[in-house]
């Protein structure tokens, strides 16, 4: 990588933006012929019941007759496309006040989501700061993952930032010489060699969130894969064709992500004045608007093997086993928000 020539070594968010830029620019990464797949290309049952979300949410916001109805990270559009069709049946309000606005900084993926849905007319944004004035719903499947985190080693000396540097066989990781004073001690105990994650652009994109929520006012609904409590260990992890691959081989040929730490997500949104939602359990939400309701409308009337398909395809984002234990759902709202869909148990569709 030219940066790692010219200056010897890069930090780990550095590298996991510069790989992003690549391999997202190449655009063919989803999907069977891809390198992974997400929820709502497993079911359209997913897009249907984040559209209800939304729907139930601007019923909370007071139905404004103009908002802005925003997808970070919308990949090829097919969340933006269920998440459409569902709220023009439902609720053709809701629908005709939205205005649509991706955020998404890959040209490629610009172009999918452009003939995807086609004829919705649609602005895109490199990031939230250009989004117009108005009040927002924003929602993001697998967003934040894909942004850039940064790794501490610990070391006898303190906690030293990851970097990534090449010799002769190749990259290879390495540590800067002098710790970083800014990490708190919270973790000092940790034997040496463990690592500690840090997220300043998942920080920055949910302050920018909570600040949207709370001055418009508006929603933002992130789901994702992570955990709850802030904890030391590596997750940063590579994927190439559905397998796992070494994060520091063919830089960005391979979907390079890290678990979000939904603690720090939670913690800097209230720090904005911002009212928090769950996290819950991606399966738990899912169930709780309405999943194996729906399940049963569509699987009704088809053949044996279209059902059984159907059945499989929720039963994989549900199951604690499969996706819905370790994918989290939180939603961010207005300062006091009451509870919204599906982040308590008594809040059934
Ligand atoms: C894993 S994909 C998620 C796709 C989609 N949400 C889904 O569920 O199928 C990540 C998406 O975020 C976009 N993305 C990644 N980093 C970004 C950044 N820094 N700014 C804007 N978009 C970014 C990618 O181009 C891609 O559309």
């Amino acid at each position: 990588m030219a940066q790692i020539e010219q200056q010897g070594s890069i930090t780990v968010a550095t590298y996991m933006d510069e790989v992003a830029a690549t391999y997202y620019a190449q655009g063919q990464v989803f999907g069977k012929e891809g390198d992974f797949v997400t929820a709502p290309e497993i079911s359209q049952i997913f897009g249907e019941l984040v559209g209800l979300w939304c729907v139930t949410a601007w019923q909370a916001l007071g139905q404004p007759r103009h908002f802005n109805l925003v997808e970070c990270g919308p990949g090829r559009g097919t969340l933006m496309t269920d998440v459409l069709r569902t709220v023009w049946d439902v609720a053709p309000e809701f629908a005709r006040a939205a205005s649509l606005h991706l955020i998404e900084r890959s040209p490629s993926l610009r172009e999918q989501q452009r003939q995807n849905l086609a004829p919705y007319e649609i602005d895109w944004h490199d990031n939230l700061s250009s989004l117009p004035a108005g009040q927002v719903i924003i929602f993001g499947n697998e967003f934040l993952d894909a942004l850039p985190i940064s790794q501490f080693v610990k070391t006898p000396a303190g906690w030293c930032e990851r970097l990534v540097t090449c010799d002769t066989s190749g990259l290879k990781f390495d540590v800067s010489p002098l710790p970083d004073t800014a990490i708190d001690d919270t973790f000092d105990d940790a034997p040496d060699g463990s690592i500690l994650e840090r997220s300043e652009a998942v920080e920055n994109v949910t302050s920018e969130l909570a600040v949207l929520c709370t001055a418009r006012p508006g929603v933002a609904l992130l789901i994702d894969y992570g955990h709850t409590i802030t904890d030391v260990g590596d997750t940063l992890q590579a994927v190439k064709k559905h397998a796992f691959h070494p994060v520091l081989d063919t830089p960005g040929e391979a979907d390079l992500t890290a678990h979000v730490d939904f603690a720090a997500v939670g913690q800097v949104a209230r720090s904005q004045g911002a009212s928090v939602h769950g996290p819950v359990e991606q399966g738990q939400w899912l169930n709780r608007l309405g999943a194996r309701v729906r399940e049963t409308q569509l699987a009704d009337g088809k053949s044996a093997a279209d059902a059984a398909l159907i059945r499989s395809g929720i039963r994989r984002l549900i199951d604690p086993d499969k996706m819905g234990r370790m994918f989290k759902v939180i939603a961010i709202g207005p300062t006091g928000s009451p509870p919204l869909s599906g982040f308590t148990a008594d809040v059934d569709l």
